[in-house]
């Protein structure tokens, strides 16, 4: 999604904002720009390739400066085309980038025209940088101020004018911002993670703030203008760029990393202790008589699968809601819930302001299940369980998911343990099956020659169904959002009880069925579904375990699974359908890692 790189400097400073770019690059864009200031004021090159293609520009152009912005756009208002693509112009004056989306754009369009201004993109951020322009009086700091005091919606900025040679305004709300602290020059970034390499010393904005970068500092004021003391951290975590090594693809290279991700988000504690979560878990588990989990995409079906998870063993109601859902709906809030909140990322716009609903409905306490440890996630909660996945750039998520699924399975174990229902037996057998779990990961990905085959006979569908009951159903449905996201195959998921509620009617040997079937207490049921299916000459692709017996047939495509790893088995059963997504895309040829219109952070709502 749209990405941010400012810099102030007294070196030439485009490599570092295209530089800045390319780290951004795995989020997803569709087009990207650079401006930088020069004595008659800003220049810039947009394009609606890859950075790669901007870089090309840059060289031959030679655009050169000290003081500059850059901007990856994933279009929300008007087309991925170079009038739209940022940094966007007011009166070859003022240069601007914008993350999220301005609400009230059109009645400030048509203020703006009123003045005279003239607007070539069909952008919403046009608007802001016109609106700045307008206000300008010799200080751009002031005029950004007075600027947002008129904006509705989320936006994280960042400005620069011709006429204040070594200076970048920016502000945010609602969408991230970062400031990173050099020697004797300083920048912005909507992740740290584009300023690798140019600084480890970070200052996270928060909503509302407005930020001055200069040579010699940087600064902030908050919402009410009055300056603002931000902590400095030091993150040296983001290190070098990611190699692909002997893989294809991210997305693969990320499939194969899950034992290894596994290990490191496994509790290396030998038993169960709400410690794991943070200081004063206890106190907080012990107030609390239910969860409300809150997550979008993968993350989400991450929380359906721990609903089972935390009410059968630790017998506590768990209510889990799509984020983009929950923050607009009418719900009955209760104090004693804890409210848990799922992101890869932990700057997912839907999900953030979702906790913070959660929060004005008087929530109390809170939980970040997050891969990213300086997220505003994680910072704008309570407690929080930070997942060791590694950086994933594949924009479809793999070891993301089922380190969450780890943490998840630690959290239910711990709460069951608390409240009396995992006796000491349990608790040691079910910290053996986590520790195991890498092993067991290993022997499915071992599968990958078998899920190759079947994927050439994927390729050539256009439409398919998943199965899966109970624990299973949530796995269901994530096998097929990885199979519609990178193959661009349609797909859907059903929990086989309702085939016959609908999906059946779509059932022909055209639309195969691939079917999770753990050995279960609900294999018999599903194995009927199964049988209704076949009935209706429908084509089942099964993904057994060894000891269901279940095996190839007419119409009946297994591959069997290692033998049933009970509680934790959709950890196991997930991995083989993100095979078929992958191999399924590779057939067809998409750009797996960087499927067309989607995301991989999204930070607008
Ligand atoms: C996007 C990504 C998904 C991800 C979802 C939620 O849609 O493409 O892979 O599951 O956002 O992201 P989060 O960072 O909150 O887990």
């Amino acid at each position: 999604m749209c990405g941010i790189v400012g810099a102030v400097a007294q070196r030439n400073i485009v490599s570092v904002l295209i530089e800045g770019l390319r780290r951004l690059e795995y989020r997803g864009y569709d087009s990207c720009g650079v401006a930088v200031l020069g004595a008659r004021g800003p220049s810039r090159a947009r394009s609606v390739a890859r950075v790669a293609d901007l870089e090309g520009q840059v060289r031959d152009g030679h655009l050169e400066g000290v003081t500059g912005i850059a901007h990856t756009r994933w279009a929300t208002h008007g087309a991925p085309v170079t009038d739209n693509a940022h940094p966007i112009f007011s009166r070859d004056a003022l240069a601007l980038v914008h993350n999220g989306i301005i609400e009230n754009y059109e009645t400030l369009r048509e203020m703006l025209r009123g003045k005279g201004y003239e607007f070539v993109s069909q952008t919403d951020t046009e608007v802001i940088a016109h609106l700045i322009h307008s206000l300008y009086r010799g200080d751009l700091f002031a005029a950004v101020r007075e600027a947002i005091a008129q904006l509705h919606g989320a936006y994280a900025i960042a400005v620069l004018h011709k006429d204040q040679p070594h200076t970048v305004v920016g502000a945010r709300q609602g969408s991230p911002l970062v400031v990173g602290l050099g020697d004797g020059e300083n920048f912005l970034a909507s992740d740290a993670l584009a300023l690798a390499g140019s600084t480890e010393r970070f200052i996270f904005l928060e909503e509302g703030d407005v930020c001055e970068l200069s040579l010699d500092g940087v600064r902030i004021v908050d919402r009410q203008g009055e300056a603002a003391q931000r902590e400095v951290r030091q993150v040296a975590a983001y290190g070098g760029a990611v190699e692909l090594g002997p893989y294809r693809h991210f997305m693969q290279k990320e499939i194969f990393e899950q034992p290894r991700a596994i290990t490191d988000t496994i509790p290396q504690a030998d038993a169960f202790d709400a410690s794991i979560f943070g200081e004063g878990a206890g106190q907080v588990f012990a107030d609390i008589d239910s969860l409300l989990i809150l997550a979008c995409g993968t993350s989400y079906y991450s929380g359906l699968t721990a609903k089972y998870w935390l009410e059968s063993l630790a017998k506590i109601p768990t209510q889990v809601e799509i984020a983009s859902e929950y923050r607009y709906r009418e719900s009955v809030p209760n104090p004693k819930s804890l409210v848990v909140v799922i992101s890869q990322s932990g700057e997912t716009a839907d999900t953030l302001a979702a906790l913070k609903h959660a929060q004005e409905l008087g929530h109390k306490h809170t939980l970040a299940i997050c891969n990213v440890g300086t997220s505003a996630m994680v910072r704008q909660t309570e407690l929080s369980f930070l997942t060791h996945a590694g950086r994933e750039i594949g924009v479809a998520s793999t070891k993301a998911f089922t380190t969450q699924l780890v943490a998840l399975f630690t959290l239910a174990a711990t709460l069951a343990k608390l409240r009396g229902r995992l006796n000491d037996e349990q608790e040691a057998g079910y910290l053996k099956q986590l520790r195991h779990l890498p092993a067991a990961l290993n022997s499915v990905l071992a599968l990958e020659p078998q899920i190759i085959a079947w994927s050439e006979e994927f390729s050539r569908k256009e439409h398919a169904l998943f199965l899966g009951r109970g624990l299973h159903y949530p796995i269901a449905l994530e096998g097929a959002l990885k199979l519609k996201e990178i193959s661009y195959i349609h797909a859907e998921a059903y929990p086989a009880g309702e085939l016959k509620h609908g999906p059946l009617a779509l059932v022909t040997e055209a639309m195969p069925v691939v079917t999770v079937a753990p050995n279960d207490a609900l294999l018999e049921k599903l194995k009927s579904n199964m049988q209704e299916v076949r009935a209706r000459g429908g084509e089942l692709y099964v993904f057994a375990d060894t000891d269901t017996k279940i095996v190839n047939g007419e119409g009946l495509h297994v591959i069997r699974m290692p033998e049933h790893y009970g509680l934790l088995s959709p950890i196991l059963h997930v991995v083989p359908l993100q095979l078929l997504a992958y191999h399924t895309a590779c057939a067809r040829g998409t750009d797996v890692d960087k499927p067309r219109n989607l995301a991989k952070s999204v930070t607008v709502e």
